[in-house]
């Protein structure tokens, strides 16, 4: 009998090019689960699969619109029929002050972190069958307030009230909906924000004095926690959310 966790399981993440999301698929290959990752380019998925080796997949799929995430689910069908596994993961964060958000500011977020999380769900019904784990990215942000985190924040608050209504919704059907819920965790993320070196300092310095474990995660940490939601080890958990913040939020 095989002692991984995830065996013969196929498993769709947005965003496993780098981060969260690719230590994620790494953590599901290890399991025995096939994997498929999206991301925004061609160059940057087919770099990712080949480092992830035998059992990896990838499309590039703007998963900020309607059409990439059609476009993802017609490759998860082709590639694996039904799919059991859906990490719905790709986002990022602008942190901008109230009087300086634009029109395209405020879309931009909103596409990607919202819209883009609400039609893959919609998108995966079809392929996803009795016994189906979904997870969501949201952030310990979504329950919190900050100076120029309007948007970004409010965002994860809407991923974390999906994950609610999406589990009450889908638990005849026998699917699990959860969400995760990161701490502060060094990734490209930054880079790919308008958070200069010194804000994320910043984030660093607020985490040190504030979080009882007093440090950043890593991509890992958060990456088991997933792992868990998504295998049957969590199969009396929906709607929930899992923090993984050292402490953060909840003290
Ligand atoms: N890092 C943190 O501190 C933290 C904390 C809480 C929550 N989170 C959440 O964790 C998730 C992953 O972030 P991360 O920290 O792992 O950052 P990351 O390393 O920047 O990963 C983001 C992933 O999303 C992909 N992506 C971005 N825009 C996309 C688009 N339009 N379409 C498809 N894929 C897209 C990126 O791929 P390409 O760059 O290759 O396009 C990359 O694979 C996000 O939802 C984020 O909000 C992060």
């Amino acid at each position: 009998m095989s002692n991984q966790r995830l065996p013969g399981k196929k498993a769709v993440i947005t965003g496993g090019t780098t981060g969260i999301g690719f230590e994620t698929a790494r953590r599901f290959l290890e399991e025995g689960a096939e994997v498929l990752i999206t991301g925004r380019s061609d160059d940057k998925v087919a770099s990712a699969v080949a480092e992830l080796g035998e059992g990896a997949h990838g499309i590039a799929a703007d998963a900020s619109t309607f059409e990439g995430v059609k476009k993802l689910a017609v490759k998860a069908k082709a590639t694996f029929g039904m799919v059991d596994i859906l990490f719905a993961n790709a986002g990022n964060g602008v942190f901008i002050a109230i009087d300086d958000v634009s029109e395209e500011s405020f879309d931009h977020q909103f596409d990607l972190n919202v819209k883009g999380v609400f039609f893959t769900v919609q998108q995966f019904l079809p392929l996803l069958g009795k016994g189906a784990s979904i997870v969501l990215n949201a952030s310990s942000v979504q329950a919190k307030g900050m100076a120029t985190g309007s948007l970004y924040f409010a965002t994860k608050a809407a991923v974390r009230s999906f994950a609610r209504s999406f589990a009450a919704e889908l638990a005849p059907a026998g699917i699990r909906v959860n969400s995760v819920s990161p701490g502060l965790v060094p990734t490209q993320f930054f880079a790919n924000s308008n958070v200069g070196a010194e804000s994320y300092g910043g984030f660093e310095a607020l985490i040190g004095s504030s979080a009882p474990l007093a440090r950043p995660g890593t991509p890992l940490e958060i990456a088991n926690a997933v792992l868990f939601l998504a295998s049957d080890e969590a199969s009396y958990m929906t709607a929930t959310d899992v923090v993984v913040d050292g402490g953060w939020s909840n003290v």
